[in-house]
């Protein structure tokens, strides 16, 4: 079976991932002791059995706390160029990071610290590893509009160190609408629009995000496929969703990878692309999600092919780079 090597070596961008959630124990266990925080497990191995996760709430909680030690510039740095080794490896030529400022800027952290640190990894890894690495800023949809602008008034003297912004978090209950103020300033600054939307909530918040938000991609995005007329829209318009099939499974979205829905969405002609949204928590970086998916669901060398042309499609490279790739 050549399909996992073929899946491995082929050039690919990531579009869904949160650097927060490639943040690995043994990385969380060395910054509680070099700051001084303390965690509430006693070891890597306590802390990695925590990771037995029912829904998204489940594992937002355990994701916030691990986030809490996270202090300097140089953490943060030394987060995202772990992430960013891993993704060399796995021949991601781009990579779009999502990173939570408000994580961070409630527990006194300054947007400098985190976005300066980031930033740094993002131009090592050009130069040192090859990979072209982007930042999008998210809003967390469980804190009020009120403190999404507000990030967005701390985040705009680094506005040239990141390229767009996104919404995550608690999904059900807080609909795309409710940032549709925030979302139309940050399309007035001219920065790109993605959001989270039917990862466990319903097509409806699809349609506000591409309707209120006017978003460009979305997050996830399975729960599309059961309305048949928003299926038609994001074919028609060729508006990718990043797919995260590891994150799917263990959150509970699909019983089972061979359930998944990947197949269906491409061959309904959407450009769905495969992403590991927190490889630390979900049990891989993006080619393990590759490699588990096609073993499980049995999708085609021409599946594969696709969807490395759909990422590099859906990225916000530069048009220059994106010749080359496409
Ligand atoms: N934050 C980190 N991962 C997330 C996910 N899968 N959904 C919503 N918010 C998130
Ligand atoms: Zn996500």
């Amino acid at each position: 079976d050549r399909m996992p090597e073929l899946l491995r070596t082929m050039p690919k961008a990531e579009l869904h991932m949160h650097i927060e959630g490639s943040l690995e124990p043994e990385l969380i266990f060395a910054l509680a002791q070099r700051n001084g925080v303390s965690i509430p497990y006693a070891s890597v191995e306590e802390l990695r059995s925590a990771y037995a996760f029912t829904n998204l709430q489940s594992f937002l909680d355990i994701y916030y706390a691990g986030a809490s030690v996270l202090l300097t510039e140089q953490d943060f740095y030394d987060m995202a160029w772990a992430y960013l080794q891993r993704a060399a490896a796995d021949h991601v030529l781009r990579t779009e990071m999502f990173f939570d400022p408000q994580t961070h800027t409630e527990r006194g952290v300054s947007m400098q610290t985190v976005v300066q640190g980031l930033h740094r990894a993002c131009v090592d890894a050009k130069a040192q590893l090859g990979v072209d690495a982007a930042l999008i800023l998210c809003f967390l949809r469980h804190l009020s509009e009120e403190s999404a602008f507000e990030t967005l008034e701390q985040a705009l003297p680094f506005r040239d160190l990141f390229i767009g912004v996104g919404l995550d978090s608690s999904e059900v209950g807080h609909p795309p609408e409710k940032f549709a103020r925030v979302f139309a300033r940050c399309r007035e600054l001219g920065l790109h629009l993605v959001a989270h939307a039917g990862e466990e909530g319903p097509p409806a918040y699809v349609w506000s995000a591409l309707d209120v938000l006017k978003v460009e991609r979305i997050d996830h995005g399975v729960q599309s496929i059961k309305d048949a007329a928003l299926m038609k829209r994001l074919a028609a318009d060729r508006i990718p969703l990043t797919v995260c099939p590891l994150s799917n499974l263990k959150l509970c979205v699909f019983p089972d990878l061979a359930q998944h829905n990947l197949g269906q969405l491409l061959d309904a002609g959407l450009v769905a692309t495969v992403n590991s949204d927190d490889p630390a928590y979900f049990g891989g970086y993006v080619n393990e999600n590759f490699t588990q998916t096609f073993a499980a669901t049995g999708l085609s060398a021409q599946h594969a092919w696709q969807l490395a042309r759909n990422s590099f499609e859906g990225s916000f490279a530069s048009a220059d780079a994106r010749r080359v790739w496409l």
